[in-house]
């Protein structure tokens, strides 16, 4: 169970609510989110039967788990590489992750102070852009992220997480049914409901293809070294195929709440869905300013919020001190104190993207958008593909399926297909397509 609450946690956050909802309205709807919940199917939850059992199996950080595993199965101990660039990748997240729950705490105050009471949309939309534009309020929240997450870090997770989830994911069900019946007497909600699931592939492209797999990464907290590491604090005797499926089950439903909640809103104050990552902070408030009770329910909202983002980033942080502690010998408060302060420095970059260095730009992206493009639609899914790989390649048949314990039933076969045969090839066909190596 407390396996089962710290997964949830890691998975369920910012990118149900905040990303799903503003990606899905940047790639035109019910064709990305098909997309995204076969991609969820089809290769999220093995790849994560895969980490989970090459940390159960390994016991070490991401990187040295699969040293072990590689040594075990006799194969090149050039798979570390795997594990350190997963640990790379859950810490470049939380360099823009951390700012985003900047915004989600300081939103606990917007909404509490009752600014978004009969606000007008542009109203709304212009505390949003002021909050961006002012360098030193975003850094202020960014930094009392990282300083609450390394805290909890460094104390060793277990106790306040379970707890923290537990309360977590009901009243975040709690709140997000509200807003779902808030939205459904907006007079829009059929239409957001439209956007949501009625399949026109002509409204996606095939970067939206490929964004959709990186998310199904992204919110199953995948390639990031972040299950292995939770899989390596496993008990042997908890069935890692059940134990996935409730945590998929759960981080699905939350976003398609989420998106429920958020499209009608869009939709009955013609508001833009492509609006881009503020999408929630202005939707939400809207709805919060006009329905009864608003300031009280906009301000749990943004707590629950908050607390989803922070069992994230609490996640996020653990792969690399994770690995601090065993490649330095060193404590867990000092590693946590040397990766911290790292993050805290890179996080500016994301946090100053949208104010003092907005001329800044990587490929045409800001430093946020780089970032977040990088780690999402590039190394997570080149991730996905190498534990699929390793665990239906390298690793010995006999080892997999021991620790996946499924002898007498089909799921085993068809898991080992699946990573061998169609995670990979969908991976690869997906990547080619974005850039126009090969198109249809
Ligand atoms: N899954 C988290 C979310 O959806 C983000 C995350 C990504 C956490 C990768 C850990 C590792 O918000």
């Amino acid at each position: 169970m407390a396996f089962i609450l710290a997964a949830t946690g890691s998975a369920v956050g910012l990118g149900n609510i905040w990303k799903f909802p503003y990606i899905t309205g940047e790639n035109g709807g019910g064709a990305f989110v098909l997309v995204y919940l076969v991609c969820i199917l089809l290769i999220g939850i093995p790849v994560m039967m895969g980490e989970i059992l090459i940390g159960r199996r390994g016991r070490k950080n991401a990187s040295h788990s699969i040293v072990d595993l590689a040594e075990e199965a006799n194969a090149s101990s050039i798979w570390a590489f795997m594990g350190l660039a997963g640990i790379l990748a859950s810490f470049l997240i939380l360099t823009f992750y951390v700012v985003v729950a900047g915004w989600s705490f300081s939103y606990i105050f917007t909404a509490g102070r009752g600014a978004f009471t009969d606000a007008s949309p542009e109203a709304i939309e212009s505390i949003f852009n002021d909050f961006l534009a002012n360098p030193m309020r975003l850094i202020f929240w960014s930094t009392l992220v990282v300083g609450a997450t390394m805290f909890t870090v460094a104390g060793g997770v277990k106790k306040g997480l379970e707890r923290a989830v537990t309360a977590l994911m009901p009243g975040m069900l709690i709140i997000l049914f509200i807003l779902v019946g808030y939205a459904m007497r907006t007079g829009s909600f059929m239409e957001g409901v439209r956007f949501l699931f009625a399949v026109d592939f002509s409204a996606l492209s095939t970067e939206g293809v490929l964004i959709a797999l990186g998310h199904a990464f992204f919110t199953l907290s995948l390639a990031s070294g972040v299950m292995i590491t939770y899989g390596s604090y496993l008990p042997e005797n908890v069935s890692i195929f059940k134990t996935t499926l409730a945590v998929a089950a759960a981080d699905t439903a939350v976003a398609l709440l989420a998106g429920l909640a958020i499209f009608p809103i869009v939709f009955a104050n013609g508001l833009e869905p492509g609006a881009g990552p503020g999408l929630i902070f202005v939707t939400l408030p809207i709805a919060f300013g006009q329905m009864p009770f608003g300031a009280f329910f906009g301000t749990l909202f943004f707590v629950m919020l908050s607390f989803a983002a922070f069992t994230s980033t609490i996640s996020l942080l653990e792969p690399a001190v994770a690995w601090t502690v065993e490649r330095f010998s060193v404590t867990r408060t000092r590693a946590t104190i040397i990766t911290g302060s790292i993050l805290w420095l890179l996080s500016l970059g994301p946090a100053l993207s949208s104010n003092k260095w907005s001329h800044i730009t990587i490929f045409k992206k800001s430093i946020f958008d780089a970032i977040d493009y990088l780690t999402a639609n590039i190394m997570l899914p080149l991730g996905g593909l190498l534990v699929a790989l390793f665990t239906a390649w390298i690793m010995k048949e006999s080892v997999t399926r021991e620790e996946l314990e499924l002898e007498q039933s089909s799921v085993y076969p068809m898991w080992r297909f699946v990573m061998r045969y169609v995670a990979p090839i969908a991976i690869v066909i997906v990547f080619l397509n974005a850039i126009g190596i090969i198109t249809f």
